[in-house]
């Protein structure tokens, strides 16, 4: 008799999103088995992503928001494959889910497990530990902008892509940074901005953040210029602990920080509602990988890490603790794909997690 069964739904998407996904639900079910029925798990699972729309001509159904409102979370893969436009794909899924449950906080750690050889020469497990915060809701992703394509002639068309950045969506992402970076040893927080060049959206964005900061005076901070950030997470990855910045720089920030922590096949991503009034979405940062999809060679890392952050935020730390060990016992162990150096397929490196799993009570 399970205790408490958790209602998930689950988004596979395309290409290697369909490899991964269920090596992390192999990876779930082994965890609930071993809470001795203190929790389960339910999945529904949705086809939506690129081939369905090849097959339907939408990316999602009509309604699919309504039908994952009732879940408790959602775990989903990537969408994306080359005969679909990409931001079909992705403001068809991925952006529809964010913006609609506004689940404002995408939450992107960076570490390097044992094991593991970042790229950078001096890189550790110790100076390679932070977590990026990402604005999941407005600016330079604001969908907020139009095309002329007809009336000006080959050559001469015009585009305008606005981002769009409210005090409010500025002050609850770094409000929420804050409190991150105040469960964490370290306890700063670093704010990345444009502001020299981007003197609108970025100076309001500063404003709100000499605010929040004033309200956490236990925690340090700092601020840096993206392209000046680049570069100090490359020279210095042990100055960050939590980095929070806008839609764009969080996004592309966050996939060099998965190729600092040795693959873009490990880096974990949850597109939180910090205030639950929806269910948050739990996926890796990586795409759909076409160039590998069908292999079996996916480094499924990143989405059983990303399942560990759904299990944290659904309250079963010790269960998320329990994933988080055995990911590392299994990198220690050198049963990994290829990104990182080994030779294990999809399924041997989700294997080698559920033998981790074995006898580690967390
Ligand atoms: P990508 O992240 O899919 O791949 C970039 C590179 O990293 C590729 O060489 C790939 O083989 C490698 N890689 C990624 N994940 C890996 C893993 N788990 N194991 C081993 N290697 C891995 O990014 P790309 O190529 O720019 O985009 C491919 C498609 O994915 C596009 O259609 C894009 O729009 C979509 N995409 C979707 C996202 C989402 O649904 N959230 C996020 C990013 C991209
Ligand atoms: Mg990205």
């Amino acid at each position: 008799m399970v205790q408490k069964t958790y209602r998930i739904a689950v988004v596979p998407g395309d290409g290697i999103g369909m490899e991964v996904t269920p090596e992390a639900i192999k990876v779930l079910d082994r965890v609930a088995e071993l809470s001795g029925g203190a929790f389960g798990f339910s999945y529904t699972s949705f086809p939506w992503g690129s081939h369905y729309y090849l097959e339907t001509g939408t990316v999602m159904d009509e309604g699919g928001l309504e039908t994952l409102r009732s879940f408790d979370a959602i775990l989903f893969g990537a969408t994306g494959w080359p005969t679909v436009p990409d931001h079909v794909s992705l403001y068809g899924f991925r952006l529809v889910v964010c913006k609609g449950f506004d689940l404002f906080a995408s939450v992107r750690p960076v570490r390097l497990f044992r094991g593991i050889h970042s790229p950078l020469r001096n890189g550790t497990p110790e100076t390679i530990d932070w977590i990026m915060v990402r604005e999941n809701s407005e600016g330079e992703y604001s969908g907020i902008g139009g095309r002329n394509l007809g009336s000006r002639g080959d050559g001469k068309e015009l585009a305008i892509e606005s981002a769009l950045f409210t005090a409010e969506g500025c002050e609850r992402i770094i409000r929420y940074a804050f409190e991150i970076a105040a469960t964490r040893p370290r306890k700063h927080v670093t704010s990345v901005t444009k502001s020299n060049a981007q003197q609108y959206g970025m100076t309001l964005w500063d404003d709100c953040f000499a605010r929040i900061r004033a309200e956490f005076p236990e925690i340090g901070a700092d601020q840096v210029l993206v392209d000046a950030c680049a570069a100090r997470m490359v020279l210095h990855p042990e100055s960050f602990d939590v980095v929070v910045a806008s839609n764009l720089f969080g996004d592309i920030l966050s996939d060099l920080g998965g190729a600092i922590g040795g693959s873009l096949g490990i880096a974990a991503s949850g597109n939180i509602d910090p205030l639950r009034r929806n269910p948050s979405m739990f996926e890796p940062v990586h795409g759909s990988a076409p160039d590998i999809a069908g292999q079996g060679i996916a480094n499924p890392i990143a989405t059983i890490w990303s399942a560990a952050m759904m299990l944290e935020h659904l309250g079963e730390s010790a269960a998320a603790n329990q994933i988080m060990n055995a990911i590392e016992r299994a990198t220690a162990s050198g049963m990994v794909t290829r990104d990182l150096g080994g030779s294990a397929t999809t399924a041997d490196a989700g294997d080698a997690i559920l033998h981790a799993l074995e006898g580690n009570d967390g």
